[in-house]
């Protein structure tokens, strides 16, 4: 699919959202972490298919099938090298949540036992922790938590001494979607593999913000999501090692999985799609590859300086209210681009309802990490959090924002 190439200075007007009839109401979109919005390359591809090429893939031999099948296929191809993978160890699934669930059923079940010691952190999504919790209470394993420090990095001491425990199995998030923190995946698989363990990463908030490159973290099995990734919503990505790929018995069984059915058993096809039951994603995968055409047009070096100044800009700007602490590294360097923060009397719910009034989008909540809020002694918090067309107006209209909630609750 063809891209086209856009600089990051004018690269909102890319998104048909933010310049959404103004009688719908005016949007600063600080909520990227939470679903991104969808720039009009990845709609374009995903109308192109609708309307000139939609058909099944790997079904027939008609050349419409033929088309929709090198789009799907070629969509794969670009997401696996984009970020150093291979199209057989690139499986499409619904999102992140159903890769890590895969991992979970799939090889927590083969390798789990009785006693073993699977590793999880305190930071993480509850898609990287109650999959866990659930295999774990199956196969009788132990569920241990890696702690994090107040200043939201990971406790790695106390990693170390889990590791003499010879876990099965680590996961972690590549970057926290409360605290920001970007976790040392790298170091922390190393110290994992010498301990004989599988290391599992959730790179959902990682994906769209950094440069990621699968060969340099060395992890086992890496999954994300494509809507938070400026794809379309229903997709997506596990990336896994070949080897534990092909050893790992299929998770979703059906149609498309099998090589031969017989009737008390069956075979199954190549990688990936042993592990790709059914009638999967194709608009959505299709969706997904212009969006890595997108990315990859504008440099994921460039979107990271972007955000990063963005994210520095914003900690500095909330110093200027008081009675707000912010939660996380306190350094942009070392975080993506968010930031969750605490406003001193104000409730997180009635913070959005008022910056929500104003056209500002960000999200309050537990966002899906309830035992890393009972870490912090918390119920819920803010997070603005940013993407490639957010500029530092964004950043004065959430400032003045949380102004008038200051004023309108009276603190
Ligand atoms: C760090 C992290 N992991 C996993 C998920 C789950 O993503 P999905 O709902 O697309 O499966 C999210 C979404 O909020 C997230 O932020």
């Amino acid at each position: 699919m063809a891209t086209q190439a856009v600089n990051i200075a004018g690269v909102s007007t890319e998104f048909p959202v933010l310049g959404r009839d103004p009688e719908l109401g005016a949007v600063t979109y600080l909520d990227s972490a939470a679903t991104s919005q969808t720039p009009q390359v990845v709609i374009d591809a995903i109308v192109d298919y609708y309307s000139n090429h939609r058909a099944s893939v790997h079904r027939g031999v008609y050349p419409l099938i033929i088309e929709s099948t090198e789009l799907y296929e070629g969509a794969r191809d670009r997401i696996a090298s984009w970020l150093g993978s291979t199209p057989q160890e690139t499986i499409f699934t619904a999102n992140a949540t159903s890769a890590l669930n895969l991992v979970a059923h799939s090889w927590g079940r083969a390798n789990l036992k009785q006693g073993d010691v699977v590793l999880v952190t305190e930071m993480e999504h509850h898609s990287n922790l109650v999959p866990w919790q659930l295999i774990c209470a199956e196969r009788q394993a132990e569920l241990r938590y890696i702690p994090v420090l107040d200043d939201g990095t990971l406790d790695l001491n106390v990693y170390g001494q889990l590791l003499e425990l010879s876990p099965k199995l680590v996961a972690v998030s590549h970057v926290s979607n409360v605290l920001g923190t970007i976790n040392p995946v790298a170091e922390i698989t190393r110290l994992a593999h010498g301990a004989g363990a599988v290391v599992v990463v959730d790179g959902t908030q990682a994906v769209p913000q950094l440069p990621v490159s699968l060969p340099e973290l060395g992890a086992d099995f890496y999954a994300w999501t494509g809507h938070k990734a400026y794809g379309p919503t229903g997709i997506g990505v596990l990336h896994g090692r070949r080897e534990l790929l092909e050893e790992m018995p299929p998770f979703i069984s059906g149609g498309h999985m099998i090589k031969q059915v017989f009737e008390v058993e069956s075979t199954w096809t190549e990688l990936p799609g042993k592990f790709e039951a059914g009638t999967t994603q194709i608009a959505e995968a299709i969706g997904l590859g212009a969006a890595v055409d997108f990315m990859t047009a504008l440099g994921m070096d460039a979107i990271r300086a972007h955000e990063q100044a963005l994210t520095a800009e914003l900690l500095r700007r909330l110093e200027e209210i008081p009675g707000i602490s912010v939660h996380g590294p306190a350094d942009a360097e070392a975080r993506g681009a968010l930031v969750s923060f605490a406003l001193a009397g104000a409730h997180p719910h009635d913070i959005g309802e008022i910056l929500g009034r104003e056209g500002i989008c960000v999200r309050t909540g537990h966002h899906c990490a309830q035992p890393l809020m009972r870490r912090y002694k918390l119920g819920s918090t803010t997070r603005a959090s940013f993407a490639v067309h957010n500029s530092s107006a964004d950043i004065d209209r959430l400032i003045d924002g949380l102004h008038t909630v200051r004023r309108t609750l009276q603190l």
